[in-house]
């Protein structure tokens, strides 16, 4: 099935068509990597809604990216139950080892780095998502770890897999 039949699918599941933008943008993001201004004007002309509500979602949400994100999005939460449990301190250490800042992306396209609101996982704080993963009880020795293995994954990644995930550097 192509991205149109998707969404089409998806949206009739909906009374509304515009109920189905969201899910519309994942199937979209899934497709392209990011979503991109001709993406959410093709999203809006397949679902035959408003530019501009498609618009509205794809910015609000932090699970939609506008821009190109890296093979894994590094996404830690900053709200008050991880801030208790020193995420501040997992930020400064993943901007120092990755050589970015928050909203960056490393130059060889593995690692995007974003904080974002609660995940709804306080208790296991500190916690961060990476695509549908979330990790918890994060110190700074498991977040070196985990780079450790996020690495060697994309090592063993094949083009066609990176290429499904999205070409980070475009
Ligand atoms: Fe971080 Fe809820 S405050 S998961």
């Amino acid at each position: 099935m192509n991205m149109r039949e998707k969404i089409e699918a998806a949206a009739a599941r909906y009374p509304d068509r515009r109920s189905a933008i969201m899910p519309a943008l994942l199937i979209a993001q899934k497709e392209h990597g990011h979503l991109p201004g001709p993406v959410l004007e093709e999203v809006s002309d397949i679902l035959g809604v408003e530019r501009v509500w498609v618009y509205e979602l794809a910015t609000f949400y932090t699970l939609f990216h506008t821009e190109p994100v890296g093979l894994f999005h590094l996404q830690l939460c900053d709200n008050l139950s991880c801030l208790l449990r020193r995420s501040e301190d997992l930020l400064r250490h993943l901007e120092t080892v990755l050589g970015i800042e928050k909203g960056g992306t490393t130059p060889d396209g593995l690692f995007t780095l974003s904080t974002v609101e609660c995940l709804g996982a306080c208790e296991m704080a500190p916690v961060m998502q990476v695509g549908d993963d979330y990790h918890g009880d994060l110190d700074i020795a498991r977040i070196d770890a985990l780079l450790d293995r996020l690495r060697a994954a994309a090592g063993q990644t094949t083009g066609a897999e990176l290429a499904a995930a999205g070409p980070p550097g475009e």
